[in-house]
């Protein structure tokens, strides 16, 4: 896409990855993703990151049209994943005086990545650097989203260079800025971004808004999703509450079934749910949807209901696979309901609860094993798993 001023000297370069289907090769881009970088056209240049690696045509074509015959005094380096470091050889080459920006864990990648060892500019916690008009800060947020991880606040305008934090999957398509997208769509991609790749790091997310408590950010501008030069109070906002593990109201049941009678135990509980005052229940089949989507949802939601067919004495693999991400993945401040069904010897229930004890959610009812097909009364039973978990949402309510 044309590059865009941001504000006064600063300006958005950004492409549109609607190609490739796998974010890191694990998780869906249906909707696409944009790789954001800037470049500040001071007294001195600087451009803050890069974009991965031949994703936008000619990328040093593009820095050279708006240096416009300058060269390129600085490159930042927030951030070393491939999605926004794939063109620093490439800027190196064609700037060979360009000073790298960045921490002593940056180096140590830069020289595994490309062998690069000079021109380095080592920067620590708070370190300033000045260009003229802008006074760069850098300020460090180790894994927010990889352990060399910093941020750039440019304290004349406001504005901070935030990297992953406060990105978003999905393409930008003609809107780029805050106030020109319908945010109801970036919403969901947003929190499915932070949920599936930020996530983890929960708490280091919070460390890294008690570093920036008290500091006056204008515009967030991240190196995915839109730039937020209008309002960035709202995803300063959501960020903060969902690295804080703060949900909504609402329940998610997600169900492995091979013959259906699983899939019977979970419809039976949702409508439980709501006949129990509940609003917000949504049923997911595991098998069906992707593991990207099922973690957006419980970042939503307070209530979780698993339910698991036995399969080989064990839960049923897809079942399993979720479960062992959320737990790598150190999901918190869940409720949890457990229910589920088996022909022989069980197992599914059994190891949904073995989960429960690890990742250490609040158990809302007694598990529900289901011997055989559903009757009346097997579905009753399930209701106790429905039962309790409204009650528990409804007694948070304020
Ligand atoms: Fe968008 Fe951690 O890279």
């Amino acid at each position: 896409m044309t590059p865009l001023n941001v504000k006064g000297k600063v300006h958005w370069i950004g492409v549109n990855d609607r190609r490739k289907h796998l974010f890191e090769n694990m998780w869906p881009l249906d909707r696409g993703v944009a790789y954001n970088c800037y470049l500040i056209l001071d007294n001195q240049t600087a451009l803050v990151d890069t974009i991965e690696l031949r994703s936008g045509g000619d990328f040093v074509s593009k820095i050279e049209g708006l240096l416009n015959g300058r060269t390129l005094d600085y490159l930042i380096i927030n951030h070393m994943e491939p999605d926004h470091s794939g063109e620093i050889k490439s800027i190196v080459d064609r700037y060979p005086n360009v000073k790298l920006v960045g921490n002593l864990k940056t180096f140590k990648i830069v020289e595994a990545y490309w062998g690069i060892t000079e021109n380095l500019l080592m920067v620590e916690d708070g370190q300033t650097l000045e260009l003229g008009y802008h006074k760069l800060k850098f300020v460090m947020t180790p894994w927010v989203h990889w352990p060399e991880t910093m941020m750039t606040f440019d304290e004349t305008d406001g504005i901070l260079f935030s990297g992953d934090a406060f990105g978003s999957f999905g393409t930008l398509d003609g809107a780029v800025f805050d106030d020109e997208v319908n945010f109801d769509f970036y919403e969901e991609e947003m929190r499915r971004y932070y949920s599936n790749i930020v996530g983890k790091y929960s708490n280091m997310v919070q460390k890294a808004f008690k570093k920036l408590e008290g500091v006056p950010v204008k515009a967030v501008c991240p190196t995915h999703g839109p730039v937020w030069r209008t309002n960035p109070e709202k995803v300063l906002g959501l960020y903060d509450r969902w690295s804080k593990y703060e949900t909504e109201e609402g329940v998610v049941i997600i169900y492995a079934s091979m013959y259906g009678s699983t899939e019977e135990l979970a419809d039976h509980i949702a409508r439980k749910l709501v006949e129990n005052g509940i609003r917000n229940v949504r049923v997911f089949d595991v098998s069906k949807t992707h593991i990207s989507h099922l973690i957006n949802e419980i970042w939503k939601y307070k209530g979780v209901i698993l339910g698991s067919v036995a399969y080989n004495s064990e839960m049923f693999p897809l079942m399993e696979q979720l479960t062992r991400e959320l737990e790598h993945m150190s999901v918190k401040e869940h409720l949890l309901g457990i229910f589920g069904s088996f022909s022989w010897n069980g197992g599914g229930v059994k190891n949904l609860f073995k989960f429960s004890e690890n990742i250490e959610w609040e158990l809302v009812a007694e598990p529900v094993d289901i011997f055989g097909m559903p009757n009346d009364e097997k579905l009753e039973r399930c209701s106790s798993v429905a039962a309790g978990m409204a009650n528990r949402l409804k007694a948070l309510r304020k």
